[in-house]
């Protein structure tokens, strides 16, 4: 008997993230740099007043993950996000600007080494607006609709540490063979500059 149920996730969508992104293989757009498309349309890049097309997805769905590359979520346990304002500030910067680690070296949890925390829009501990993890329970994302997810975890205190954890309920459902569909989501307030409502597609 298992103690606990692994939800495999086929793919993870960062919607909403500006000026910082939920970095993992499982994501569309994961290998997406400044000159992929005719404008800087990587994953930390915002998204305010885009078109459908445009901000679904990021504009990534045609950039599919790879085959296997899933995000784990383990009922009953927390599952462990990379937020970071760019890929080589993460633990795949292998894959991004050359190679080169930018990673805080004496802070692993620094989310844009060398960067104020303005750059990813807090003041500080008591300056943030959280970001939520929802799910479809749909394994090919070109059939999932904005409607279909549904919000099963939040933390409060996000963007704040490049891990960050979200609690996974113990009776979360199974997903169907090939996984699921998932999204993040992030809200920042507007003390440090920027919209906050160009964040909040949590509803
Ligand atoms: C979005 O559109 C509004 C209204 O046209 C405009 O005031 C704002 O500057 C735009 N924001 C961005 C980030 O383009
Ligand atoms: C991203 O790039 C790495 C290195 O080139 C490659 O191994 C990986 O397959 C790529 N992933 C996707 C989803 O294209
Ligand atoms: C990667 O290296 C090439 C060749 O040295 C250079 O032209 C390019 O600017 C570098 N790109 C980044 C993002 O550092
Ligand atoms: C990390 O990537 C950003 C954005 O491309 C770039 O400005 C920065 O110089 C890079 N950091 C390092 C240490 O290469
Ligand atoms: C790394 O983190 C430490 C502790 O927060 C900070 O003092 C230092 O400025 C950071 N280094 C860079 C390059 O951001
Ligand atoms: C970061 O920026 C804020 C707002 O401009 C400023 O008040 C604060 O002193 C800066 N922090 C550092 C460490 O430079
Ligand atoms: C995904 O859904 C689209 C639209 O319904 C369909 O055309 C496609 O065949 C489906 N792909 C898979 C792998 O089932
Ligand atoms: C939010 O993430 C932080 C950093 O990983 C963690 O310490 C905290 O427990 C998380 N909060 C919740 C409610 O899971």
């Amino acid at each position: 008997m298992f103690k606990h149920t692994l939800i495999a996730l086929a793919t993870l969508v960062p919607l909403a993230a500006s000026h910082s992104a939920f970095f993992h293989p499982s994501m569309f757009g994961f290998n997406v740099t400044d000159d992929t498309f005719p404008f800087d349309n990587r994953p930390a890049v915002p998204l305010k007043n885009r078109t459908f097309n445009d901000w679904w997805f990021h504009g990534h769905l045609n950039f599919t993950p790879n085959a296997g590359d899933i995000f784990e979520l383990p009922a009953g346990m927390p599952a462990t996000a990379e937020i970071a304002c760019n890929k080589n500030a993460t633990s795949y910067f292998a894959t991004a600007n050359n190679g080169t680690d930018a990673r805080n070296a004496t802070n692993p949890n620094d989310v844009c080494p060398g960067k104020n925390s303005t750059a990813y829009h807090t003041l500080g501990k008591d300056d943030l607006g959280g970001c939520a993890l929802a799910i479809a329970y749909n394994s090919n994302a070109t059939e999932v609709a904005p409607s279909d997810f549904t919000v099963f975890s939040v933390n409060q205190t996000c963007v704040f540490t490049r891990f960050t954890d979200f609690q996974v309920p113990a009776r979360m459902p199974a997903c169907p063979p090939g996984g699921c569909t998932c999204a993040f989501f992030w809200i920042h307030t507007q003390n440090s500059g920027g919209n906050p409502e160009s964040e909040s597609i949590l509803q």
